[in-house]
């Protein structure tokens, strides 16, 4: 099998592949999907297979722009309203509001129309509205929910164009909508909404900070369960996907926690590395190209996240980076220190760091 990659103007084969129970790669904001019908357990399955996925990492249900409610979504038997507080039905209309469509998935109690597959066996599910115009059009024209995990070979680097969907996937799926590169780069932030309180298990371009505008009003309390990057909370596995080694190239990844740290050199040599390839986090900042240069150590490829920091870009371009440099002639590839803040730049350290544990 060799996939065909779909202009995104021709999707019928695509929402015909779709409807007889088939999988198909498509474009999110954030980055490239696997999608299947997601109360078809067949279907659900597919995905899994296809991804070399185990079975307790659950998946996130894509659902069209008109289900933008509790109540729409209850009616369409994708959660179960009857299974929420009133404070948490108040709560998970403020946030499908102010964020939908776009990046944040929200965990809900599931409905027993969406099979135990998709959840892991979980009570929950996770539900989020893309905001990509080709996302929606397929939901739309499909008018069934899509379960789809990002479109890469379980825990590689997530695709952020059709082509990197064609090199993780190809050969393994008929179709490939192409809706060009995606806006975002990084997955969605996971949160999951309780009584007076949201927690966020996997940080995206949404952050603990704009949750926390929107929520304070309401008396809700924003907390954060998984992080990597929160070293005394990354043993707990709340979100069993958010497994600590994630996004891998397949070249050792160290992520610098001092740019300017002299030992960096020691790195690459400690691994019986002779060249590296480095991911700069800004083009106008070279210490660390400056440090490795003292050294023998030779520098065969660099990557840019963004020319001037800018975290939008930078979070744009982290995958097709790390991808480029995981297919460079480099031995090892060194990532320059993340600035620390919210949001992106804190969803790009989150990812990085999955990426450097083996
Ligand atoms: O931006 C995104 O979210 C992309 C695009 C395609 O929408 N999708 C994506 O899916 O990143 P995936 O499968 O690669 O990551 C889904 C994450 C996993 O960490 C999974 O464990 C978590 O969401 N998740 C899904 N359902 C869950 C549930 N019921 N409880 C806890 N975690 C859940
Ligand atoms: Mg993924």
């Amino acid at each position: 099998m060799t996939a065909t990659i779909l202009a995104a103007k021709e999707i019928a084969p695509a929402i015909k592949e779709l409807l007889s129970g088939g999988v198909v790669g498509i474009p999110t904001e954030t980055v490239y999907g696997l999608a299947g019908d997601a109360k078809n357990p067949e279907a659900v399955a597919k995905i899994f297979a296809a991804k070399d996925r185990p079975h307790f990492d659950p998946l996130i249900v894509h659902v069209p722009p008109t289900w933008n409610s509790v109540a729409e979504l209850s009616r369409h038997k994708v959660i179960e309203q009857d299974k929420m507080s009133d404070g948490m039905i108040k709560l998970a209309d403020r946030l499908i509001s102010a964020f939908w469509p776009g990046p944040l998935t929200i965990l809900l109690p599931r409905s027993n129309s969406i099979p135990d597959l998709v959840t892991s066996g979980l009570e929950t599910v996770g539900v989020r509205m893309p905001s990509h115009p080709v996302a929606q059009s397929l939901l739309i024209a499909a008018k069934t929910p899509l379960a789809a995990p990002s479109a890469n070979r379980f825990g590689r680097i997530s695709p952020t164009t059709a082509e990197h969907v064609f090199s993780e996937l190809g050969d393994r799926i008929t179709y490939i909508v192409d809706g060009g590169a995606c806006e975002v780069g990084v997955e969605s932030t996971v949160i999951a909404v309780h009584d007076g309180r949201v927690s966020v298990l996997r940080p995206g371009k949404i952050g603990m900070r704009d949750i926390d505008e929107i929520v304070k009003p309401m008396g809700v309390f924003v907390d954060r369960v998984t992080s990597i990057l929160d070293e005394k909370d990354a043993k707990a596995q709340t979100s069993p996907g958010t497994l600590a080694s994630h996004y891998a190239p397949q070249k050792p990844l160290f992520v610098l926690r001092d740019t300017c740290d002299h030992t960096i050199a020691n790195i690459p040599v400690s691994l019986g590395a002779r060249t590296v390839g480095v991911l700069m986090v800004r083009r106008d900042r070279p210490q660390l190209l400056d440090a490795l240069k003292k050294t023998g150590i030779i520098v065969t490829a660099t990557e840019t996240l963004s020319d001037h920091g800018d975290p939008v870009e930078a979070a744009k371009n982290l995958f097709s980076t790390m991808r480029s440099l995981d297919n460079s002639d480099a031995g090892v590839i060194l990532c320059e220190t993340i600035p620390p803040a919210d949001g992106l730049w804190y969803a790009i350290a989150d990812r990085l760091t999955r990426a450097s544990q083996k």
